[in-house]
């Protein structure tokens, strides 16, 4: 077994997709509220209102974590929780409760991996241009310092943003993320700024946590070419250096952009001062992967390679989400992040997979695809560790069906079942089938 006794087996979340409480105990609103509330954005009209009413029911949400074994716990903190107006005045309750669900983590020993940003931007800084605009680098580390200094005793495992793609590209340049802009530039201006604000939250959470761990959670994608033709490959790799994986991994990692990638992106990228980047490069811990899926490229009808395109796989095996099943993918993700910007800690941070799962029946809830799934990744980051890549956890995607985003509530990625009129919670036989995966990899 490559898997070693002390790996983190666990579960991620985050804030806005579970806690509801929107606007309770002084919350402001976030640009996911505004959104979900405007008619037409979000699948069925659904909102993060009441989610999976977290907020109320962490103490059993923990001990559904501690029955199934989970030795970590991955979630964000609300921003517009802590800093109602995103800056300025700190809403204690806010604080008070990030308090109480890390207390609790730890009396039922389970590790807290804490992510301060996973998209729940505050409104109030989002009407002041959100990412586009420069000055949210200081309005992160702000956040970042309250949180940081009030939880740092007992959280070790820090992450600043969570798939800073999504947060750049999503939402500036598809539209389909909160606040649902469409440029493309934009999206390059907000990943600029993703990525400088990263760099400067580091230190700050160095400076409050000196025996903490600080990271970030990269989403990956494997990429592959169409054919073995020249022209497909040269599409697959720019699908990586012009605005996707790479165009973070290389700042973070080495400082400067993909020349290969702004070689194409000339006009997408006036205006930033590219070098700033270079500030983005400061030391970390770990890196965070959260892979769900492959995507293919080829060239263009007319050879060239740019912008590639993505060819759909109608014949390959997908999720709910639409998305192809491809675990080699994360064993080749895994040993090429390692080989080229290593060496350093990799968690999966998120993985797993939608399917229509029917209510339960005498309380059971079937969900082979989903174990078959799970057992398929776990092989392929084994193959991974076995050939010495130093992974140290893995987090499902998720522990409880959520909020999904534009999906609403249709896309349950949970390992346990939420009956959302009700919000009974039920562990599907994933859950159990984990639990007893976790219980066979960690005994002594
Ligand atoms: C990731 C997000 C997470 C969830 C999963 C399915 O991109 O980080 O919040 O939406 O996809």
């Amino acid at each position: 077994m490559a898997f070693p006794k002390d790996f983190l087996w666990g579960a991620a979340t985050s804030s806005y997709q579970i806690e509801g409480a929107a606007l309770e105990d002084g919350r402001g609103e976030c640009i996911w509220h505004r959104f979900s509330h405007t008619p037409g954005k979000v699948l069925n009209g659904d909102t993060g209102d009441v989610a999976c009413d977290h907020y109320h029911r962490y103490i059993d949400d923990i001990k559904l974590m501690k029955d199934l074994g989970l030795k970590a716990y991955r979630f964000s903190v609300s921003w517009p929780r802590i800093l109602p107006q995103g800056v300025g005045e700190v809403n204690d309750l806010g604080l008070d409760f990030y308090d109480r669900l890390v207390d609790e983590l730890l009396a039922a020993d389970i590790i807290p991996f804490l992510t301060l940003y996973h998209w729940d931007l505050p409104q109030a800084l989002q009407d002041r241009g959100g990412w586009l605009n420069p000055e949210i680098v200081g309005w992160f580390s702000e956040y970042t310092d309250i949180v940081s200094r009030r939880l740092g005793d007992r959280v070790k495992a820090w992450t600043t943003h969570n798939e800073p793609w999504v947060a750049a590209f999503l939402v500036h340049a598809f539209g389909e993320h909160a606040p649902g802009l469409k440029e493309w530039a934009l999206g390059f201006q907000a990943a600029h700024h993703l990525l400088l604000a990263h760099g400067a939250a580091v230190p700050i959470i160095r400076q409050n946590v000196p025996d903490g761990q600080v990271g970030i959670v990269l989403d990956q994608a494997e990429r592959t070419p169409a054919t073995d033709s020249e022209a497909d490959q040269q599409a697959a790799y720019l699908s990586g250096v012009a605005g996707g994986h790479q165009w973070f991994l290389d700042p973070i990692f080495k400082g400067y952009y993909p020349p290969d990638g702004v070689r194409y992106l000339t006009e997408q990228l006036e205006g930033i001062d590219l070098d700033a980047v270079k500030s983005a490069c400061v030391p970390i811990d770990y890196l965070g992967i959260n892979y769900y899926f492959r995507m293919v490229f080829a060239a263009n009808e007319d050879g060239t390679p740019f912008p590639p395109r993505i060819v759909p796989q109608p014949d390959a095996p997908k999720t709910q989400m639409d998305w192809e099943i491809y675990p080699d993918g994360l064993y080749n993700i895994l040993t090429y992040i390692h080989k080229t910007y290593g060496p350093i800690d990799l968690y999966v941070t998120e993985n797993g997979a939608a399917y229509p799962d029917r209510p339960p029946v005498n309380g059971v809830v079937e969900d082979p695809e989903r174990i078959a799934y799970l057992q398929q990744h776990f092989a392929a980051a084994e193959r991974a560790i076995a050939e010495g890549v130093p992974l140290k956890g893995y987090f499902v995607w998720s522990l409880l069906d959520n909020f999904e985003w534009a999906f609403g509530y249709e896309r349950r990625f949970g390992i346990v079942y939420v009956d959302f009129n009700t919000l009974t919670r039920t562990p599907k036989q994933s859950a159990l089938w984990y639990k007893d995966w976790i219980a066979a990899q960690t005994k002594a």
